[in-house]
């Protein structure tokens, strides 16, 4: 039987739907619209969708978008004003820094000018200092989705073993933070599960993918996991964005599908997952800092 497919569009759809009606909440009980900024330097076409789709779900949902598109060529000290001004304006909840900045300009002094309480990407070492130790201020926006896209399809984490392939700081190592640690009612959505992340340097890596109830693709390897390495009825995330002859195809195989017992889609996955999240951290940074 072919696996069921796990569909971050309609659950999107829905979450995006449940935050537009807190939204209409906060603002009937005297909040301001919570703010988004997105910074955006240089020409990259892909940052150029990303940020374009993420303004229109923030308008979509209630909330302001505010946008400062920056030339390739501007300086470390102009981008860093930009976020500083950001940082003192009492309109803008969340400031979003479009990942990757061009050559020269040292993201991680960007990533850490951001005031903490207004990071809703949740990349400032504040930040992930407050998930490792079990109490997040925000979760970052994909692993977020991918926890939300198990457990609102009904896949339970606790005391399943967990295999995340790759260590990013974007995806990886936070997610691996989120699935092992233990819920408590400052960080509700932790997983409880046993975790495993293995990468470029892991020996016999098909053997350790084979022991996963749950596997998570995110290298960036297009069509790298295949079916001999997915145990028949694994739920495998696929969090891959590839570019292949012009086709979009994630970090798993397509012929997984009959091996799996639910597989995320590529598109239509994970992808619309990471910018409601997006939403969920803004509304969340509105809320506490109202
Ligand atoms: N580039 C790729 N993914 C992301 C993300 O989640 N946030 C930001 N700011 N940049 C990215």
């Amino acid at each position: 039987m072919p696996a069921i497919k796990l569909d971050g569009n309609l659950l999107a759809k829905t979450i995006r739907a449940e935050i537009a009606e807190q939204v209409k909440t906060f603002i009937a009980s005297g909040g301001k619209p919570p703010g988004l900024a997105t910074v955006l330097v240089g020409d990259d076409p892909a940052s150029h969708v990303y940020v374009r789709n993420k303004r229109k779900a923030c308008e979509q949902a209630g909330m302001v978008s505010i946008h400062h598109a920056l030339s390739a060529n501007v300086t470390q000290k102009e981008l860093l004003d930009v976020v500083a001004s950001l940082n003192a304006d009492p309109a803008v909840n969340g400031i979003l820094v479009q990942l990757p900045l061009p050559k020269g300009i040292d993201e991680e002094a960007v990533i850490r000018a951001i005031l903490p309480g207004k990071d809703v990407d949740a990349f400032h070492p504040e930040n992930v200092g407050l998930l490792a130790a079990g109490h997040p201020r925000f979760l970052p926006c994909t692993p977020y989705g991918v926890r939300l896209l198990l457990s609102r399809n009904g896949i339970a984490t606790a005391g399943k073993h967990v295999v995340i392939l790759g260590r990013s700081n974007i995806v990886g190592k936070p997610l691996a933070m989120i699935l092992m640690q233990k819920p408590t009612a400052a960080f509700p959505d932790a997983g409880d599960a046993t975790v495993t992340v293995v990468h470029r340097g892991t020996r016999d890596l098909p053997s350790i993918t084979r022991q996963a109830d749950i596997l998570i693709a995110a290298i960036g390897v297009p069509r790298f996991v295949t079916p001999e390495m997915v145990k028949p009825g694994a739920a495998v995330i696929d969090v891959g964005i590839n570019s292949v002859d012009g086709k979009l195809v994630g970090d798993v195989h397509e012929s997984v599908i009959d091996t799996a017992g639910a597989v995320s889609p590529v598109p239509g996955g994970v992808g619309p997952m990471t910018i409601t999240m997006l939403l969920q951290n803004t509304l969340a940074a509105a809320k506490i800092y109202a």
